[in-house]
C-alpha cells in the first residue's frame, strides 16, 4: 500500500515508516518539520535501504497538501502531525487548537477531496484525563486535563463525525500510553529540543552526563514505591500496531470495512503493554540496561499528574491481532543505545 504518513519525521512516525518499509509498503511523508530534523530522513533510507518520498508541507496549507495528494494515488493516511508538550498547551493553548484540530480539519478534507478513505490517527491516553479505575478500556470515561490533551479528545470526535457523515471513511484513533525507547540500530529515536518533559529522554540525558540529576514528581503516590505508575510501551512495538492498524482497515480486496465489520466507522483502540512501572522501577531497570547510576532526589508532585495509569490493551488484540512484544528491559537497552550513540540527537 502506499500511505500519506502526516508527522511522519517526528519521533513515532520515523519507526512507523520504517515499520511500513519492512512489510512492503510505501510510506510518504508529509511534515513540516515544526518539531523534527529533515536528517531523520537519511537515517530512515538507511534503515530502509532507500530514501523515503517526503515533502516539506504543513497539514493546515491546503493547497499545498493537495497536490501532494493529487500526485499521491494513496490507500490510507497515518496522522501523526500534532504539537504534544502538555505544560506548552498550558502557556500557548490557541497555538495547540490552531495546528491540532487545524492540522486534522485540513487533513481530512484533503482526503475527502481525493477520495482517500482510511485513516489511523495519534491518540493519547491522555483523553481518559484522571482514571476512575484500572486497567482504562475504552468504554472508560473520557476527561481532560490540559489543552493538549482536549485537541486530541476533539480531535477523535471530529474524526468520529466526519466518518458518520461519510459512510466509507474509516478511522481508528490509537491512544498510545507511554511511548519510550527507540530502534534497535541506534538510528532514530526521540530528539527532544530543550529541557525533556517526559521521563525516559531525561533519564537519558542524566545517563550521558547532559543533566545532572533527574527529579522524581512525588514520593507519596499511593502506589507500589510512592512513585508515578505508567504503562510504557517500546516504539517498535507501537510502530508495528500501526502497520496491523493499517492492514485491518484495508480488509479483504482492498476496500475499507463495510457497514456491520467492527472496524467500520471509528474505533478508538488502547495501545499499551497492560503492566504499571514506577518511576523507580524505570530507574533501576535502565541503570542495568545502560550500567549508569542515575542519582535522583524525590521532590514535589508535578501539578496535573495522577498516580497511576496503564491499559486493558484487550482490543488491541482482538480487532488488530497486536500486543506488544517487548519488556522494559528492551526499552531502555534501546532508549540508551540510541542516547549514547547520538548524545546532541540528529545534530550529533
Ligand atoms: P513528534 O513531535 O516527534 O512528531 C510529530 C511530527 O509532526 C513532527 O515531525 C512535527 O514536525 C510534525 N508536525 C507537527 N505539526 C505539523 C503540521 N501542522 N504540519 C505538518 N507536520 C507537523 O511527536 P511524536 O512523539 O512522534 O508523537 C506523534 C503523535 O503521537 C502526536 O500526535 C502526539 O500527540 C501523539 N502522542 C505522542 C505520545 C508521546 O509520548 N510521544 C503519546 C501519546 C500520543
Ligand atoms: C511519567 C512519570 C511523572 C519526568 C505524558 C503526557 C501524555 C502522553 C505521554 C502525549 C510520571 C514522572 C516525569 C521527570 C518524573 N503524551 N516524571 N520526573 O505524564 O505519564 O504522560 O506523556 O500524549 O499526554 O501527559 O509521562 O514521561 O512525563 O511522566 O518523576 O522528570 O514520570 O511524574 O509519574 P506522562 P511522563
Amino acid at each position: 500500500m502506499r500511505i500519506l504518513v502526516a508527522g511522519g519525521a517526528g519521533y513515532i512516525g520515523s519507526h512507523t515508516c520504517v515499520a511500513l518499509a519492512e512489510r512492503g509498503h510505501q510510506a510518504v511523508i508529509v511534515d513540516n518539520h515544526c518539531n523534527s530534523a529533515p536528517t531523520v530522513l537519511d537515517r530512515i533510507a538507511r534503515l530502509t535501504g532507500g530514501a523515503p518520498e517526503a515533502h516539506r508541507v504543513d497539514l493546515r496549507d491546503a493547497a499545498a497538501l493537495d497536490r501532494v495528494f493529487a500526485d499521491g494515488g494513496f490507500d490510507a493516511v497515518i496522522h501523526f502531525a500534532a504539537l504534544k508538550s502538555v505544560g506548552e498547551s498550558c502557556v500557548r493553548p490557541l497555538d495547540y487548537f490552531e495546528n491540532n484540530l487545524g492540522g486534522t480539519v485540513g487533513l481530512l478534507q484533503s482526503m475527502q477531496r481525493h477520495g482517500v478513505d482510511r485513516l489511523v490517527f495519534s491518540s493519547s491516553a491522555t483523553v481518559y484525563g484522571e482514571p476512575e479505575a484500572l486497567p482504562l478500556d475504552e468504554s472508560a470515561r473520557l476527561s481532560v486535563t490540559n489543552p493538549y490533551g482536549r485537541t486530541k479528545l476533539i480531535a477523535e470526535q471530529i474524526i468520529a463525525d466526519a466518518c458518520a457523515a461519510d459512510v466509507r471513511l474509516c478511522a481508528i484513533s490509537l491512544r498510545y500510553f507511554n511511548p519510550v525507547g527507540a530502534h534497535p540500530s541506534g538510528l532514530i529515536g526521540e530528539a527532544p529540543s530543550g529541557v525533556p518533559n517526559n521521563l525516559m529522554p531525561y533519564i537519558c540525558q542524566v545517563a550521558v552526563g547532559q543533566r545532572a540529576r533527574l527529579q522524581v514528581f512525588g514520593g507519596d503516590w499511593p502506589t507500589i514505591d510512592g512513585t508515578g505508575v505508567r504503562d510504557y510501551i517500546h516504539v517498535v512495538d507501537l510502530a508495528r500496531a500501526h502497520v496491523h492498524a493499517i492492514e485491518a482497515l484495508a480488509g479483504e480486496g482492498g476496500s475499507a470495512p463495510a457497514a456491520g465489520h467492527p472496524l467500520h466507522g471509528h474505533t478508538a483502540i488502547n495501545l499499551g503493554v497492560g503492566r504499571g512501572i514506577s518511576v523507580l522501577e524505570l530507574v533501576r531497570a535502565f541503570e542495568a540496561a545502560s550500567g549508569r547510576s542515575i542519582p535522583y532526589d524525590i521532590v514535589a508532585r508535578r501539578p496535573g499528574d495522577v498516580a497511576e495509569v496503564y491499559a486493558d490493551p484487550r482490543l488491541a488484540e482482538a480487532l488488530l491481532g497486536w500486543r506488544a512484544a517487548l519488556d522494559v528491559d528492551a526499552m531502555c537497552r534501546d532508549a540508551w543505545r540510541w542516547q549514547s550513540m547520538n548524545p546532541g540527537g540528529y545534530a550529533g
